[in-house]
């Protein structure tokens, strides 16, 4: 699926969501409360959207995960274009080939939602893993927005108007309708913290734009 919408992915996403997705990015990087010359973790990284903000936080190198080929391919050509030490590798982020204790901070936008809840587990455990001891993590998430008025109006939209704008830039409205699907029972970070917390993280949830997006944030104590 992230192969097929990898060419389009980054276009879909700033028109469909408004320019949004860029604040969360923002916002994602945020929460981390990176120091300047951190050694970060982008994990699901995509084609690298969320390099722009971690740079601007001067961090000495950015270790890049994602399994897609295709985005790991943009993320090669981004790396060229930005002035930032980046490790880029082709890896599931349920089992990285990275050594224990070695980042200070992960962070990931918009990664969370394809994951079952045995994979979160995994993947939980794997941020607990690599994370140094006090290390941030910061993981963003589009969620169902269940206890705003206009909740339903923007489930609508998730699940039903973004695949048409997919099918406009791809002319493949199915990748962009699972996206929603997804979403959908993915719920929100609040629905996964438990298993974040059972992996022996310490874990807070933050929602943002009337929940339309939720934020799990925390460190490995
Ligand atoms: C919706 S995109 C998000 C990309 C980017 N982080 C952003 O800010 O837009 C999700 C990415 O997660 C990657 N991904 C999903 N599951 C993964 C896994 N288990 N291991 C590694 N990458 C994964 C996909 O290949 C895709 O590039």
């Amino acid at each position: 699926m992230f192969d097929r919408m990898g060419p389009t992915y980054d276009l879909v996403n700033r028109v469909s969501s408004f320019g949004f997705c860029e604040l969360w990015r923002y916002q994602c990087v945020r929460h981390a409360q990176i120091q300047p010359g951190a050694v970060v973790c982008d994990l699901m990284a995509g084609s690298g959207e969320c390099w722009p903000y971690l740079r601007y936080r001067k961090v000495s190198k950015i270790i890049a995960v994602d399994f897609s080929p295709v985005m790991v391919r943009r993320q090669q050509l981004r790396s060229k274009r930005v002035d930032l030490l980046i490790d880029i590798r082709k890896e599931n982020a349920t089992k990285m080939s990275l050594p224990s204790h070695s980042v200070d901070c992960v962070v990931g936008a918009f990664g969370l939602k394809t994951l079952s809840d045995e994979s979160l587990s995994a993947f939980a455990q794997e941020i607990r893993r690599v994370l140094k001891t006090g290390g941030r993590f910061s993981l963003f998430e589009i969620s169902n927005a269940d206890r705003w008025f206009f909740g339903a109006l923007y489930r609508w939209y998730v699940a039903s108007f973004i695949p048409q704008i997919g099918r406009i830039f791809l002319g493949d409205i199915e990748c962009y309708r699972m996206l929603g699907v997804y979403t959908q029972s993915f719920g929100s970070c609040e629905r996964v913290s438990p298993i974040f917390e059972r992996a022996g993280l310490k874990v807070e949830v933050h929602h943002h734009f009337f929940g339309c997006a939720t934020a799990l944030v925390g460190i490995n104590p």
